[in-house]
């Protein structure tokens, strides 16, 4: 299976959005994960669409839009159009999880669904033939930095297991508290794109710890 490393803009420099944007499009990762947070879903708020058409336009990669936003149905086409590639929205956040997925399918964006660490992959089983993308969550979603909830390594065995039968290529998406110390457990249990904030532009080299993350073993 394929590894990618998604680093979290939401632990960039705000004030050199554009230098670390280009610096992150010169690594090895090949996505980029954005998070766009409302204060309703979850309690913090980041950013929208200028942020996301700022990042586009110093970027060449892959835009892997995290709506962490209630009733998602009423943006995705906007965060199509400002850029996104994949918009990701929350099980939790709609009772309309099937116009979510007909609104990205129409603006010509692949798209994911996610579920928060409480929430079981079972509840994602009737969705999964008709997604790009699973993303667990492992912290509760809101902020950067939080330590990684290890519930969610049986989540991607059990949800790898579950897509094996409906939709081989789903791809499963880990996003929270992830560093070159967990990533190989995690690309072992089945996932293929890892989200890493705070270790990325953390670290002294940020491209160097990519690099460790795809290469762990
Ligand atoms: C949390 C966000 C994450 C966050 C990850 O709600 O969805 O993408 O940026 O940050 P770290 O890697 O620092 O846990
Ligand atoms: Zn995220």
């Amino acid at each position: 299976m394929q590894r990618i490393v998604a680093p979290s803009m939401l632990s960039a420099d705000f004030g050199h959005l554009e230098r670390d944007t280009r610096m992150i499009d010169a690594s090895a990762a090949e996505w980029i994960h954005i998070d766009v947070m409302d204060g309703v879903f979850v309690p913090n708020i980041s950013f929208g669409f200028p942020v996301l058409k700022s990042i586009r336009r110093a970027s060449s990669k892959f835009l892997d839009v995290h709506l962490m936003i209630v009733e998602p149905e009423r943006y995705i086409t906007r965060f199509a159009e400002a850029g996104a590639d994949m918009i990701t929205f929350h099980l939790e956040a709609t009772e309309r999880v099937g116009e979510c997925i007909a609104l990205a399918r129409k603006a010509g964006v692949k798209v994911g669904l996610s579920v928060r660490p409480a929430t079981p992959v079972a509840e994602l089983e009737r969705w999964l033939p008709e997604v790009d993308m699973v993303l667990i969550m492992s912290v509760e979603p809101g902020f950067g930095g939080q330590s990684f909830m290890p519930i969610a390594v049986d989540k991607v065995r059990e949800l790898r297991a579950m897509a094996d039968q409906v939709h081989p290529s789903l791809i499963i998406e880990v996003d929270g508290g992830i560093s070159a110390s967990n990533a190989a457990l995690l690309f072992d249990a089945g996932a293929e794109v890892l989200v890493a904030g705070s270790s990325v532009f953390g670290a002294e080299d940020p491209q160097v710890e990519i690099v460790k993350m795809l290469e762990a073993r």
